[in-house]
Parts: C-alpha cells; sequence; structure tokens
C-alpha cells in the first residue's frame, strides 16, 4: 500500500484538486490518498465552489473532502508528500523530524518537469480560468504519478 498526501496552503483549492484527480486513477487497494494545508484557515471546510465546480465539470465529486492542516504525524502517515508550490515545500520542510520525512517531500510538478521546482499557481484570487488551468496541470502530473505507481488492478 502506497499512502500518498497532497499538500498546498489552505487546503480548499489545489490539494483537494489533485487529491480528487489522483484518488479517480488509482486501485484504492493499493494506493490511497489524501490532501493537507499548511495553514489552518480553512479546517473543516469543503473545498473552494470553484474547485467543486471544475472538478465536477470532468466527473470527479470532491464534495466528500473536509479542509485539514498538516501534522508532524504526516510524516509517518504517508509515503510521498507532495506540495503544489515553492513554499508549502519550504514549510513542509521546516516541519520535519530529519532525512527520513525530507526524502518523502517532493514538488508535484517536478513529476511533469523534473528538477525545475515549478509551482501549481494559487488561483485563490483569480476567476474561474485560473482553477482550470490549476485542474490541466494537476491532471497531467497525477497521470504520470500514477504511471509511475505500481498501481495494478
Ligand atoms: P489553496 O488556495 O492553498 O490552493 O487552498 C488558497 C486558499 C485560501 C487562501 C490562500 C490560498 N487564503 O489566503 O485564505
Amino acid at each position: 500500500m502506497k499512502r500518498i498526501l497532497m499538500v498546498c496552503l489552505g487546503n480548499i483549492c489545489r490539494s483537494p484538486l489533485a487529491h480528487g484527480i489522483l484518488e479517480s486513477k488509482v486501485n484504492p487497494e493499493k494506493i490511497t490518498v489524501d490532501s493537507a494545508g499548511t495553514a489552518a484557515y480553512h479546517v473543516g471546510k469543503l473545498p473552494d465552489e470553484r474547485s467543486i465546480e471544475v472538478a465536477r465539470k470532468y466527473n470527479i465529486n470532491i464534495t466528500n473532502q473536509r479542509a485539514r492542516k498538516f501534522t508532524v504525524n504526516d510524516f509517518d502517515a504517508f509515503d510521498i508528500i507532495y506540495t503544489m508550490d515553492e513554499s508549502n515545500y519550504y514549510n513542509i520542510l521546516t516541519l520535519s523530524r530529519g532525512e527520513a520525512d525530507t526524502c518523502k517531500v517532493k514538488m508535484i510538478l517536478n513529476e511533469v518537469y523534473p528538477d525545475q521546482n515549478n509551482s501549481v499557481p494559487d488561483p485563490y484570487y483569480g476567476g474561474k480560468e485560473g482553477f482550470e488551468n490549476v485542474y490541466r496541470m494537476l491532471e497531467e502530473a497525477c497521470e504520470i504519478v500514477v504511471n509511475t505507481l505500481d498501481n495494478e488492478r
């Protein structure tokens, strides 16, 4: 069983999309997916309406998700921790207890563009098209993630 965690700032826009997209591609007996935020602003809330809407457009339902904050226990509970941007990446590394934790943290777009450290742009203050753009970037990244993991059904 591989356990994958998607992380952004608020856990309401980007990481819920990454969570829903990857979950839709995996065999749940082999891979489990969750998401969290580095900030607590939106804990307990549904994903942003614009994320719900763009996911729904592609037949993915993310309304079962509720925002939560990343905790140090997540280093034990997950095998890979994908961050959406560089600030999430450094915020998570700050909580690392050592090399074993640090090794688990990756920038998700490095799956598409290795070693480039590209960020998934924060769509929160923009319009709907920003969410569509984020969706497409995460769809491409999650397709690669699922193909690199053993997901045999
Ligand atoms: P997310 O987007 O990190 O993709 O969930 C944001 C959500 C909320 C805020 C910022 C980014 N905020 O400032 O409340």
